[in-house]
């Protein structure tokens, strides 16, 4: 089967969430899509997983302008949807707003690759943000709170359903 991995980071998380699941896909034929840097369309694949970062609330821009663009492709084709974003408590609220509803719909698994907020694989302004976000969640009166990190285990489990198609 021809499948189509399809992402857009900043930072590399949703890029190393992808590479994970691409090598885990090796009875498929896995084409891999950096979205910003050469966009492959959907057309004539069986199956695609797309989506990538959040920032400030927002899906990375190139992922916006595949969905303009190839949005309507990608319904037509049975489709995984993933996002990679530091605040778990807020993966549905963000899917919901970031996805279009016949996307979401059409959807065969909607996936929280996790998201991490490591100040070294930022730069300027952006190591500032992420140090705050680091020391907010520290301090939060949630004992419990954690810091949030990617998740291979979830990347595993899509593997899992993808590699039985
Ligand atoms: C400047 C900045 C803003 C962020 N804003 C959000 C946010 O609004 N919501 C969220 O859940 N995570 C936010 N994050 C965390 C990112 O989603 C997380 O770092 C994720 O792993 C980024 O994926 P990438 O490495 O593929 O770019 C932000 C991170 C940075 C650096």
């Amino acid at each position: 089967m021809k499948i189509l991995v399809a992402y857009a980071g900043k930072s590399g998380g949703s890029r190393e969430m992808c590479l994970l699941l691409a090598s885990l896909l090796p009875n498929h034929e896995v084409v891999l899509c950096d979205l910003a840097e050469a966009p492959v369309a959907p057309t004539g694949f069986d199956y695609v997983v797309f989506g990538g970062a959040v920032r400030f609330g927002k899906l990375h821009r190139a992922a916006r302008t595949y969905i303009k663009e190839h949005g309507s492709a990608l319904e037509t084709i049975p489709h995984t949807l993933f996002l990679c974003c530091a605040f778990a408590d807020q993966f549905e609220n963000y899917a919901e707003m970031l996805f279009p509803a016949v996307l979401l719909e059409g959807a065969e698994d909607i996936v929280y690759f996790g998201g991490e907020l490591n100040p070294a694989k930022q730069r300027g302004l952006d190591k500032i943000i992420v140090r705050m976000m680091r020391s907010a969640i520290r301090d939060s009166e949630d004992d419990e709170a954690m810091l949030p990190g990617l998740l291979p285990e979830h990347v595993r489990m899509l593997a899992d359903r993808l590699r039985q198609l």
